[in-house]
């Protein structure tokens, strides 16, 4: 196959450079960008009349039927053709002649794929916030339900103080509306226009870069050709948004593992959201949370991956970064199929409140509130706090809990007590007393 660019070759690509250099394996899937852009193009390169008009509408009327024949799945993709912007730039010369041979006048496959990533990424952008702010709805709707189920707040995994269930999905809501403002800023990143850098210094064609980026609705236009045609960060931008959302939805993974599991009892996931066991007949497996939990590890790999590829790479564009593509593109699908299986779990799983009560019960999550009971009372906050630890021990040795030692018990560790503590203590008080900015009092929440 002969190459568009082998002018000044003699030799023909050796098969295995040709297999080596190829990107059309996995760049196929901006055929649409790419498309678009070069009709973007040309439409350009004919109103600013740097090519006849009638090419300029040939080259137009070309590129949809190829993009046509694509969709249809009727275009082969030629390995020898290394790219989708040569691939697409032969079959279109093929077919309509000298016309076609004008598209890349003023252009370079550098400002090319800049930019057909941005414009591909502007599309996957939208639609992760839409699937984003689906996750965010399904955690608003738990939340509502539970505004009055108590449970155990945790530190170091053990039983702390006294939340409610809401309270609980509402930090997972946070972190989320935090991603989603992240997300707002890779958006930015990539609404940057690069088309007209060239392969590093522009052109001498009196092209407008302006028009271009009017016609495929960018905000900006990059202002130096060198940093547009190399310019990754917004791709960056996108993992470590990316990389932090995996976290989140792994943190949450994790505790649905913890609460589904017969030890916690919290909650239950739907049968159509969990799976079984080939061996063990009795398992129902949290498989979609483990495996969320699993896939942010790669989402945070194609995260160093393209900070590995761009860091030693000296202005401007360089081959280097065709790898940035496998990368993202597994980082998009990835994030994209978590999201949308993620929610769909939460939406069925079963919240079972009477567990989270029992497990609130036990483990002494009031006795801040019995200190705190005790420093109201005019007791130092230390000495409070050290008489709630006796009290504790007295429970553990008697095999009971604050709700129930008996008040000559509290009497023999500090004489400040009366049985007004005992409703102090109360769960629903603990948690609904906590209503200071933030705290998880259903009346905040
Ligand atoms: N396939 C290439 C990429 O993804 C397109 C640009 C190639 N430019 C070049 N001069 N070889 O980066």
């Amino acid at each position: 196959m002969a190459k568009l660019w082998g002018g000044r070759f003699s030799k023909n690509t050796n098969e295995l450079v040709d297999a080596f250099n190829a990107s059309i394996d996995f760049d196929k899937r901006l055929y649409h960008e790419d498309i678009r852009g070069s009709i973007a193009h040309a439409g350009m390169l004919a109103k600013c009349g740097i090519i006849p008009a009638e090419d300029g509408e040939k080259i137009i009327a070309g590129l949809k039927d190829i993009l046509a024949d694509i969709e249809a799945g009727n275009f082969h993709f030629d390995v020898a053709l290394e790219d989708i912007h040569m691939n697409v730039e032969a079959r279109l010369t093929e077919r309509i002649g000298s016309a076609g041979a004008r598209l890349h006048t003023a252009r370079s496959r550098n400002d090319q794929v800049a930019l057909d990533m941005h414009m591909y990424m502007k599309r996957e952008v939208a639609e992760i916030a839409e699937l984003l702010l689906k996750f965010e709805e399904a955690l608003l709707t738990v939340a509502k339900k539970h505004e009055k189920t108590l449970m155990p707040g945790y530190t170091h995994l053990q039983r702390a103080q006294p939340i409610t269930f809401a309270h609980h999905m509402l930090a997972y809501f946070n972190m989320l509306q935090r991603d989603f403002r992240r997300l707002l800023g890779v958006w930015e990143g990539a609404d940057m226009m690069p088309l007209g850098a060239g392969a590093i210094a522009g052109t001498t064609f009196p092209i407008d870069r302006f028009m271009v980026a009017e016609e495929l609705n960018f905000g900006t236009v990059y202002p130096n050709s060198m940093d547009a045609v190399s310019d990754r960060d917004y791709i960056i931008e996108f993992l470590s948004f990316a990389s932090t959302l995996m976290m989140h939805m792994s943190r949450l993974s994790e505790e649905i593992c913890l609460w589904s599991s017969t030890e916690f009892g919290f909650v239950e996931l739907d049968d159509a959201f969990a799976t079984g066991s080939s061996m063990m007949p009795q398992k129902k497996n949290p498989d979609i949370a483990e495996l969320v939990r699993g896939k942010s590890g790669r989402v945070f790999g194609d995260n160093m991956t393209l900070l590995t590829i761009m860091k030693g790479t000296a202005l401007a564009y360089n081959k280097d970064m065709q790898e940035d593509k496998e990368a993202i593109f597994d980082a998009l699908d990835t994030v994209k199929m978590c999201l949308t299986a993620f929610t769909p779990m939460l939406d069925t799983m079963r919240v079972i409140p009477e567990n989270m009560r029992k497990a609130a019960a036990g483990g002494f999550i009031n006795a801040t509130d019995c200190a705190d009971w005790l420093t109201k009372n005019g007791v130092p906050f230390r000495d409070a706090y050290k008489a709630t630890g006796e009290l504790v021990a007295r429970c553990i040795e008697l095999g009971t809990d604050l709700e129930n030692l008996p008040m000559d018990e509290y009497k023999k560790v500090c004489d400040v007590f009366n049985d007004d503590v005992y409703s102090a203590i109360s769960l629903e008080r603990c948690t609904n007393e906590r209503t200071v900015f933030g705290g998880p009092a259903s009346a905040n929440v």
